[in-house]
């Protein structure tokens, strides 16, 4: 465990679930007061997690998600905005309606961008503050007949949290973004499914093809807890230095530097 500081507060979005449950795990585990939200309750509580019913695609629910923190806790020291899911089918610019689009945007970029408006005053008057937003990979390297406008909306999530980082760093509060490649979460065990629904194969051959596809480097992909170790250092003082960069946690898939 980095060693984060303690007597915090933090929202972590899906935290539920996957790569958001990891981070609010290592979170409380550091002790710090930890929210989490999503559309469905967690089976079970979590020391020092509180749990927020909402659907962040939805516009109200970031001001009601910001003054039951404030009300509650009174601060807000880190936000980890981590909703997110590729929602349309594969297939190409000509299967993706408005809708398909719409629902992507509203999940993947909307969702960060009205949390953040809706904290960032509390981070302000305090003069400190740090925030991750989870993007994915697929940003850089988006695959047309999987993840058009999911990488779309993710691409713009990172533009914004670049500029983001830029207009409030004389508060004291850093923003950057790290970027998973394939993880083993329950989005990512869904996402195979349908994909071998969809193409008449098994889930185990869908897999083996993902990772081919995207020639990833070290053989496997990651388990949450090696996303979240990340974004544990970026929000602990040690990374107090670091803001405005984009983090790839891939096993090496990204081909570029
Ligand atoms: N898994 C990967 O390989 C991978 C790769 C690159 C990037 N990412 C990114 O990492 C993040 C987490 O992905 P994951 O794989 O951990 O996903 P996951 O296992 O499906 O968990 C997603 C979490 O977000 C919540 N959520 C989803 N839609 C929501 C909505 N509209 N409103 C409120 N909460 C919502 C889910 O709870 P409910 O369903 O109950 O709402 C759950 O807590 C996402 O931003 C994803 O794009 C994942």
């Amino acid at each position: 465990m980095n060693n984060v500081s303690k007597g915090k507060v933090a929202l972590v979005t899906g935290g539920t679930k996957g790569i958001g449950k990891a981070i609010a795990d290592q979170l409380s585990n550091a002790g710090i007061q930890v929210i989490i939200t999503a559309r469905t309750a967690p089976g079970e509580s979590t020391a020092g997690q509180y749990f927020i019913p909402a659907d962040l695609a939805q516009p109200e629910s970031a001001e009601t998600i910001a003054g039951e923190i404030l009300g509650k806790y009174g601060r807000i020291d880190i936000i980890i905005n981590n909703t997110g899911a590729n929602l349309s089918p594969g297939g190409g610019f000509s299967t993706l309606s408005d809708e398909h689009w719409n629902n992507d945007w509203q999940t993947n970029f909307m969702s960060a961008v009205r949390i953040n408006k809706a904290l960032l005053p509390a981070m302000i008057e305090q003069k400190s503050g740090v925030i991750v937003n989870i993007s994915t990979g697929a940003a850089k390297l988006p695959l047309w007949e999987m993840t058009m406008s999911y990488s779309s909306a993710k691409a713009a999530l990172n533009a914004y949290s670049k500029a983001l980082a830029n207009e409030v760093a004389t508060y004291g509060i850093r923003v950057n973004v790290v970027s998973p490649g394939l993880v083993k979460t329950p989005l990512m065990s869904e996402f195979i499914e349908n994909l071998a629904k969809s193409s008449a194969v098994t889930s185990d051959e869908v897999h083996k093809s993902v990772i081919d596809k995207l020639n990833v480097p070290i053989g496997r992909m990651a388990e949450p807890e090696e996303i979240a170790n990340l974004v544990t250092f970026l929000v602990s003082p040690e990374a107090k230095y670091i803001t405005g960069v984009n983090y790839s946690v891939d096993g090496g898939a990204l081909p570029t530097i």
